[in-house]
């Protein structure tokens, strides 16, 4: 029986760096603010409501200074914080910074924006403030159909799929004349993404530990579940079922972008103590 954690598992770049910027601020100030979750893993944010860091929805509810997490936000918001006259602490990953600023460049340039991702996803709702709220989002070929303008530049949500993105790349090729694509993708999620493929491979089941409503977490699922025989999607080592691990000789774990190291080797150790009996 073996048990081997994927490489790239767990925090990337711009999570650690959000989680160090929100520890530095908690430090000097009392009240701290996150506008919207400080990363998509309730436990973590559990952890940090403890330390004073409170997440609000609206910028009603804050009274001092406000965290903008990892994912970002349109312009928008920092402009209704400056003027309530409160300080901007911003944890936007840069990687999502260049994917805003490319998006804002296409728009100032005239093309018609393509954003590559969730609709619901806030980063892709942040990227949408850049181009003055214009763009169309799609995610998969098939809605690349709906996108009919001579002129077409593309950003694309830092934590989608390269293949899909690819694809739907592809069927945009057919029909525009000017095409112009800015991949930002993020390394870290095409580096995890394939360890984790790889590791499926040779895996008879994969857990994969994340946030339910992380999107890079589900993404990581999907992929697990196409390569390898058995896959499960859990947040904490509560979930894990003994069960699934009968007559299981090689077993994978991997970790979304939001799951901090403490929490994969508690899932780590869980296991162990599951297969040993
Ligand atoms: Fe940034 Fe890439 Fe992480 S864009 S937040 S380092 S997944």
């Amino acid at each position: 029986m073996k048990i081997e954690i994927a490489e790239n598992a767990g925090f990337c770049y711009g999570v650690m760096r959000a989680i160090e910027i929100a520890n530095r601020a908690l430090k000097e100030y009392k009240s701290l603010y996150s506008f919207g979750p400080i990363i998509h893993n309730p436990q973590v944010v559990e952890e940090y409501e403890k330390k004073g860091l409170k997440v609000i929805e609206t910028l009603d509810e804050a009274d001092g200074p406000v965290l903008i997490r990892s994912h970002g936000v349109p312009p928008k918001v920092y402009e209704d914080i400056e003027k309530r006259g409160l300080k901007v602490i911003d944890a936007t990953c840069p990687f999502v910074k260049e994917a805003q600023r490319y998006a804002k460049q296409l728009y100032d340039e005239g093309y018609k924006v393509v954003i590559f991702g969730d609709n619901e996803h806030p980063e892709v709702k942040a990227h949408l403030g850049y181009t003055n709220y214009t763009a169309s989002v799609i995610n998969s070929p098939k809605t690349a159909a709906s996108i009919k303008a001579s002129r077409v530049g593309v950003v694309c949500q830092t934590t989608q799929s390269v293949e899909r993105f690819g694809l739907t790349i592809g069927e945009l090729a057919k029909r525009i004349r000017e095409l112009k694509v800015f991949n930002t993708i993020c390394d870290a999620t095409e580096k995890r993404q394939e360890a984790a493929k790889e590791l499926a491979k040779r895996s008879d089941i994969m857990i994969v530990i994340g946030g339910k409503n992380s999107a890079n977490t589900r993404k990581l699922y999907e992929i697990c579940k196409e390569n390898s025989r058995n896959a499960y999607h859990i947040e904490t080592e509560i979930e894990l079922e003994k069960n699934w691990f009968d007559g299981i000789e090689n077993i994978g774990i991997t970790a979304g972008a939001s799951t901090p190291s403490y929490i994969i080797e508690r899932v780590y150790k869980a296991i162990r103590d599951i297969v040993n009996g």
